[in-house]
């Protein structure tokens, strides 16, 4: 598969815009060259538009080279940056497992192309074979999301790769939830093996940092430098920058109260005789059926809890989706659910 020739001509015939910071990028002097006020306040100066700080705590992080690494305004970026490299608007297709964050649909239809979703099966397992099969000569990218949003669960590795080595397109595996799995369970080791993989994560998550908007791509360097050509120069900024360097450390205690708070919470659920059903979880979020979804969602909110309602998506019916709140928030609602009858 030459991923080149999937990029459309366009996108791979253009001529990026170049910064100040791109035609001097030493750091020593008097700058006179991006009409910037010159009075330093922290933020009067322009972001580095090509993050190396962040991507090189990011690369450390991760065990993943820099140039493999593409930041962004959250996952959202990333996301609207594969349909603008990859589909001709009103020409190529998409397609997406369902249900699944909204996003990719949001992203397919702004950008005109068709997205076509292939729904998961009855316990929302992923089916190689039925995403193959709905692959057509337009196909140009397909979206799995793992551990998936709303469902919770992750989706089968092998399933994943027979759809990474059979598509002959490019796979994004969004794994926004991936820090709440276990170990073992991201497909970021294998950018190296797959041409075709690009995988999303996010500091919105188990990373505590959804206010600063910072979502990340890992991918083959030829799809990462493409992805920094298209970006809007600074797509970065200073202050988010900051923010991430600061932040970036252990998140090894919050997580690991997340994770049994999850546990707890789904055992409680199952107590419920109103829940009939707990879907398991690898992420920081349980859906759960219910008879009647909205008495108790109207029910929680007069009460001071907001979930989500999911009951009107395809497949979630009945569905609320409620995250995993800190350990006296998940009583709070527990105390609540008992009272509800
Ligand atoms: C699967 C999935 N991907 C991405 C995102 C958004 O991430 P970000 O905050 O990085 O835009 C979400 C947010 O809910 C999500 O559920």
């Amino acid at each position: 598969m030459k991923i080149e020739s999937l990029i459309r001509e366009n996108i791979r015939n253009l001529a990026p815009y170049s910064t100040a910071r791109d035609e001097y990028s030493g750091n020593l002097g008097i700058y006179l060259d991006a009409n910037e006020n010159p009075f330093d306040s922290g933020i009067n100066r322009y972001p580095d538009p090509h993050q190396r700080s962040l991507k090189e705590r990011l690369a450390q992080i991760k065990g993943v080279s820099p140039s493999m690494i593409f930041t962004g305004n959250g996952s959202d970026e990333a996301i609207d940056l594969m349909f603008r490299i990859f589909c001709t608007p009103s020409v190529d297709e998409a397609i997406s497992i369902a249900p699944t964050y909204g996003m990719y649909k949001v992203a397919a239809a702004i950008n005109d192309v068709k997205l076509v979703e292939v729904a998961l099966d009855e316990d929302f397992a992923l089916s190689a074979a039925k995403i193959l099969e709905a692959v057509t000569a337009q196909t140009k990218l397909v979206f799995l999301c793992s551990p998936n949003n709303p469902s919770g669960n992750l989706l089968s590795g092998s399933d994943i790769e027979r759809v990474l080595r059979e598509f002959h397109g490019i796979v994004v595996l969004d794994e926004a939830y991936i820090d709440f799995a276990a170990q073992g369970s991201s497909f970021l080791s294998k950018i190296v093996d797959y041409e075709n993989l690009v995988v999303l994560q996010t500091l919105s998550k188990a990373w505590g940092m959804a206010g600063i908007r910072l979502g990340l791509a890992f991918a083959s360097e030829l799809i990462i430098s493409t992805m920094n050509r298209v970006k809007y120069p600074y797509n970065i900024n200073v202050l988010t920058n900051r923010v991430a360097l600061e932040n970036l450390y252990s998140i090894d205690s919050q997580l690991t109260v997340i994770v049994s708070e999850r546990e707890r919470l789904r055992q409680e659920f199952s107590k419920f005789d109103f829940i009939k059903t707990v879907f398991p979880s690898d992420a920081n979020f349980l859906l759960i059926k219910v008879e009647e979804p909205r008495k108790l969602y109207d029910r929680l909110i007069d009460r001071g809890v907001i979930v989500r309602d999911r009951s009107r998506i395809a497949g979630c019916e009945g569905c609320l989706r409620v995250t995993v709140g800190t350990p006296e928030e998940n009583s709070k609602l527990l105390e609540i659910l008992g009272d509800y009858q």
